[in-house]
C-alpha cells in the first residue's frame, strides 16, 4: 500500500462510523500506537507540539515568576509556552559536540540561581533537527538538584538515544506532527509521560477542563488542545510508514556526507556513538570565505530552499531581554549553519545539484 494508503483507510473508517471529533477511536489508537512505539506509559494526541509543551510545564506546576531553564538554540515554540503561563525562561547554550544543551552550561545556570536562592520549575531540553543531546548528563544535574525534565523531541520522533527513543528519558516528552515534521497529520502534537495519571490530567485540560457531571461544569482553566479523530486517523496511518521515512532521512544525509566531505570547510551535524538520529533536516556547517547566505542564494537561483540553523532565543527580539547562560557556541551556529534541503520525496539527481551547486562555489 502506498503512503497514503494507510492514511485514506482510517480517515475513511472516521467518516464512515460519523466519528467526526475531537475524540474517537483514531484518537485512542494513535495514542497507543505512539505511546507503544516509543515506549511511553501513555500519550495525550493534541492539537500541537506546542500545546504539548504547555500542558507539560502546567502539569510540573510551572507558573507566574518561576524560572524554567530553556534550551536557547531551538524554534521558538519551546519557549513560547513558558511565557503563556507568566514565567520567565533563562536560555541555556548548546554543546558543539551536540548542538543541544551543554550539560556545563545547565550546571552554570543552577548554580548562579542557587546563589540567589532559587531553585528552577523545570528544565526544558531540545532534540534539534533529529539529533539527540546528551541525555544522561542532563538528567543527572536535574535530578540532583530534584527538577523535573522536558524533552522536546517535536524534530526527533524516531531518533534513539542509548537505545531508547529521545522523548521517553525526561518526566515529559513531546512530539510534533506540523507539517514540515518527520510525519505529519497537518498539524499535531502529543504528550507523554511517564506517569498515566499526568496524561489523564492533559486529557482533561485539552478538553476544556469539563468536569463529570451531566450539565457542563468547570473547576478549572480549560483549553480547546485536543486532536480531532479525523487528524489522528493521518497520523495512525504516518506511523506506519516512519521507520521508512527515517531511513530515507538517514539516507539523505550520508548522501551529502559522502559528496560534501572533502570540500574544505564544511562540517557535519554531530553524530555521537550515543545517538541514531532520525536525520530529520540534514544541516552543515561552514568555515572560511563561503557564507551560508552564498550557499542559499544559488540555491534560490535553483528554486531550491535551504535555511538558516535557527536563531537562538537569546537573540530574538521578544526574548533578548531574558537571562541566557553560556558562551556563545548557539550563536556560532546560527553564523555558520545550513539546513539543507531533506523532503523524503527529494531524489538523488535533485541532491547532486545541490552537492554540485555548493561544490561549485
Ligand atoms: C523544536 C520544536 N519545538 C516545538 C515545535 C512546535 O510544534 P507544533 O508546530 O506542532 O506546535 C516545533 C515545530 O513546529 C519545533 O521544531
Amino acid at each position: 500500500m502506498s503512503d497514503e494508503g494507510y492514511e485514506l483507510q482510517f480517515v475513511k473508517e472516521a467518516f464512515e462510523t460519523n466519528w467526526i471529533a475531537p475524540l474517537g477511536p483514531n484518537v485512542d489508537g494513535f495514542e497507543k500506537e505512539l505511546a507503544d512505539y516509543v515506549g511511553a506509559a501513555s500519550a495525550a494526541a493534541l492539537s500541537s507540539g506546542t500545546a504539548a509543551i504547555h500542558l507539560a510545564l502546567k502539569a510540573i506546576g510551572v507558573t507566574e515568576g518561576d524560572l524554567v531553564f530553556c534550551q536557547d538554540l531551538t524554534f521558538s515554540a519551546t519557549a513560547n509556552p513558558i511565557i503563556y503561563e507568566k514565567a520567565v525562561p533563562v536560555f541555556i547554550d548548546s554543546d558543539m559536540k551536540t548542538w543541544n544543551m551543554d550539560p556545563n552550561a545547565l550546571e552554570e545556570a543552577f548554580q548562579k540561581y542557587k546563589r540567589k536562592g532559587i531553585v528552577p520549575k523545570a528544565v526544558l531540553l531540545v532534540h534539534l533537527y533529529g539529533l539527540s543531546a546528551d541525555i544522561d548528563k542532563i538528567l543527572k544535574i536535574c535530578n540532583s538538584y530534584g527538577v523535573s525534565l522536558i524533552e522536546d523531541a517535536a524534530e526527533s520522533l524516531g531518533t534513539i538515544y542509548k537505545g531508547s527513543q529521545t522523548g521517553t528519558f525526561g518526566d515529559y516528552g513531546i512530539y510534533s506532527f506540523n507539517g514540515n515534521k518527520i510525519i505529519t497529520t497537518s498539524g499535531g502534537g502529543m504528550l507523554v509521560a511517564k506517569d498515566s495519571s499526568k496524561i489523564d490530567k492533559a486529557r482533561f485540560w485539552a478538553t476544556q477542563s469539563r468536569d463529570p457531571a451531566r450539565h457542563y461544569q468547570h473547576s478549572e482553566l480549560g483549553f480547546n488542545y485536543r486532536m480531532s479523530n479525523i487528524v489522528a486517523g493521518i497520523g495512525r496511518g504516518q506511523l506506519k510508514v516512519l521507520d521508512k521515512r527515517v531511513e530515507k532521512k538517514r539516507q539523505i544525509f550520508e548522501y551529502y556526507k559522502s559528496e560534501l566531505k572533502n570540500v574544505e570547510g564544511i562540517g557535519f551535524m554531530p553524530i555521537n556513538d550515543w545517538n541514531e538520529p532520525n536525520c530529520w533536516l540534514s544541516c552543515i556547517t561552514l568555515e572560511g570565505k563561503i557564507k551560508p547566505i552564498d550557499i542559499m542564494l544559488a540555491l534560490e537561483k535553483e528554486n531550491i530552499e535551504s535555511r538558516p540553523i535557527w536563531k537562538p532565543m537569546h537573540m530574538q527580539p521578544f526574548f533578548k531581554n531574558y537571562d541566557f547562560v553560556g558562551s556563545s557556541v548557539s550563536e556560532e551556529l546560527f553564523q555558520a549553519g545550513i539546513c539543507l534541503p531533506s523532503d523524503t520525496k527529494m531524489n538523488e539527481s535533485t541532491q547532486y545539484e545541490i552537492c554540485s551547486i555548493i561544490k561549485s562555489l
